[in-house]
């Protein structure tokens, strides 16, 4: 592999993003609080759907939109309450997941601000 010519491509391509969210689901199927907040039974299809989108956000594949259209996370978000608890332990398990890839620190860093901010972002409830 030449350059990478982009963050996706930096980390590892969609292995590595497979990776991180299979981790991070994982984690949520064992979290109290998370768990009961996902509609469906199978946790497969929303896996597949995080996945898609950062894939699409680093700057790999446009499939997350050609399936869902526009992401407008914050509005999607909208049915859940995400208040300071729910954010905390999304931020939990997905610490885990990309603590365990081992990237190196600058890349390691880059995702995880990012994760951070959209975290914080999508919270619509303070309590
Ligand atoms: C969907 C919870 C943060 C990306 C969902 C769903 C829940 C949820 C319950 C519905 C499951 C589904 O059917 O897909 C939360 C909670 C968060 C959080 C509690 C705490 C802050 C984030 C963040 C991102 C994200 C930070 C992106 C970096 C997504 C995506 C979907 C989704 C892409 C699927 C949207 C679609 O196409 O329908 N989330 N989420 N979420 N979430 Fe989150």
């Amino acid at each position: 592999m030449g350059t990478p010519e982009n963050f996706h491509q930096a980390v590892g391509g969609d292995e590595t993003f497979h990776r991180i969210v299979a981790r991070f689901y994982a984690e949520v199927a064992k979290d109290e609080l998370l768990r009961p907040m996902y509609p469906e039974e199978d946790l497969g299809p929303a896996e597949e759907r995080l996945r898609l989108f950062l894939i699409q956000y680093w700057g790999g594949s446009h499939t997350y939109s050609d399936r869902r259209g526009h992401p407008r996370l914050r509005m999607r978000h909208a049915p859940f309450k995400i208040g300071p608890l729910e954010r905390d332990a999304w931020l939990r398990c997905m610490r885990i997941a990309v603590d365990e890839e081992n990237l190196s620190e600058p890349l390691r860093a880059q995702l995880w601000q990012y994760l951070e901010m959209a975290a914080n972002s999508m919270m619509n409830a303070w309590v």
